[in-house]
């Protein structure tokens, strides 16, 4: 057996191993839900050996829906004490338990290349057509309820949000979050050093954000009035703008038309007219916004690159962040780090303040590939490459050592493994 089909059988072990009955778990112990952008990315991996599997992964996150059209962070099937916040917490007392906001929307764009994929074209088309009007009120949901303003760029209401919880990007706009004063027992430090892991003045702020939102019933329009924390969030936009457009994409294919559509296209058009709020001439950069304080989060992550992977950066902006990614690549061995290496903020090995994340690099290197930059591409998938074959399926990676860093055997490094760079 090649080496590749070797990994490519230990990836398959992970997500079968990862698998509680219809959703895989991100690993055992420290994640035991079903979390929504981590499902999604894994189906990617299940495509590779099990199509049905992959799009009951799929049609399990869409269960949780709620009537209002969002797609929870995570859905609490199944009860575990070694995780907190559980669903207690939360509050959000719905038909499956659930926390109360989302994470970033990748699910439309998974489900396009899961269709071009699918060799059972009768269980895809199938599914496509049932799954079809869910994801269209899940993109309206993001535009209605998110940008109650139309901006074109929606809003984010906590920091697990973005799914990259502790970047150094969101730091002053948190600072303006009080601390919650009831005791709490953290649960990722029984299972992860707290090296790697965001501080307990991080957590007691998340874990305001997640009693106001109970406090105010999960009303969008009063959380949008009162909320401390309001981020346009620069990866969040992308990542929704990409999978709106391959949503728009699947609905030609299969031939739905309507209002939510015409809608969906209102809002795409929107999001690219305005972008340019969040590119700083000065840093030559993409960040993302603080609508608290009215101003870019100055710090440089990785986040500011995905512009590329909706078609949101024009031709100079794009050049720029080649150039960029570049510099980056040149500061730290492993890459791409998701805080720029050369900022005071940056630690290496600090959960989203530093390491590399595979799913990201993928969705950046797509970006780079579909604006013409395949030198660039090229390098990060080298880059990437090196991290799973040296230190194994890690959820991140040491951005200086490689080392892999938080839960090991972790779904989402093991199917953009599989998917994107491993041959079955
Ligand atoms: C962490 C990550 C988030 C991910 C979750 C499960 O909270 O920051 O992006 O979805 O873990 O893996």
């Amino acid at each position: 057996m090649s080496e590749d089909q070797q990994l490519f059988k230990a990836g398959q072990a992970i997500l079968n191993k990862n698998d509680f009955g219809g959703y895989t778990v991100p690993t055992q112990g420290l994640y035991p839900f079903q979390w929504n952008w981590d499902s999604a990315i894994t189906a990617l991996g299940w495509m590779k050996f099990n199509e049905p599997r992959a799009w009951q992964e799929l049609n399990v996150l869409m269960s949780g829906q709620w009537d209002d059209g969002m797609v929870p962070h995570i859905l609490f099937h199944k009860d575990s004490d070694t995780y907190f916040p559980g669903p207690d917490v939360w509050g959000a007392d719905k038909k499956v338990k659930s926390t109360s906001i989302s994470q970033p929307p990748v699910l439309s764009s998974v489900v396009k290349i899961l269709c071009e994929q699918a060799k059972d074209t009768q269980l895809r088309d199938q599914t496509v057509m049932a799954m079809l009007p869910g994801l269209i009120r899940s993109h309206l949901w993001w535009y209605r309820d998110r940008d109650p303003e139309n901006t074109g760029l929606v809003v984010s209401y906590h920091p697990w949000e973005s799914g990259m919880d502790n970047s150094p990007a969101w730091d002053e706009a948190l600072e303006r979050v009080p601390k919650v004063t009831w005791e709490y027992q953290r649960r990722d430090l029984n299972h992860i050093d707290a090296s790697e892991r965001p501080h307990k003045e991080q957590y007691d702020r998340y874990l305001y954000l997640v009693d106001l939102f109970k406090h105010k019933q999960f009303q969008s329009p009063d959380i949008y009035r009162d909320c401390p924390y309001k981020v346009n969030d620069v990866s969040l936009i992308s990542i929704l703008h990409r999978a709106t457009l391959d949503l728009i994409d699947l609905c030609e294919q299969f031939n739905v038309t309507g209002q939510g559509v015409d809608q969906l296209k209102a809002r795409a058009t929107l999001t690219v007219h305005n972008m340019h709020q969040l590119w700083s001439e000065k840093t030559h950069f993409f960040h993302s916004k603080d609508l608290i304080s009215n101003t870019l989060c100055r710090v440089k992550t990785n986040a500011g690159f995905l512009p590329l992977l909706a078609g949101l950066a024009n031709k100079a902006q794009a050049q720029h962040l080649a150039k960029e990614a570049q510099t980056w690549m040149a500061a730290s061995k492993y890459a791409i780090a998701s805080t720029d290496p050369r900022e005071p903020q940056y630690e290496p090995q600090r959960y989203w303040r530093g390491p590399v994340w595979l799913h990201i690099n993928w969705m950046i290197a797509l970006g780079f590939e579909r604006s013409g930059y395949r030198d660039v591409a090229e390098q990060i998938h080298n880059k990437t490459d090196m991290l799973f074959r040296e230190f194994k399926f890690f959820e991140y990676f040491n951005a200086d050592t490689g080392a892999g860093c938080g839960g090991n055997d972790f779904s989402w490094t093991a199917a953009i493994a599989m998917h994107w760079l491993l041959k079955p």
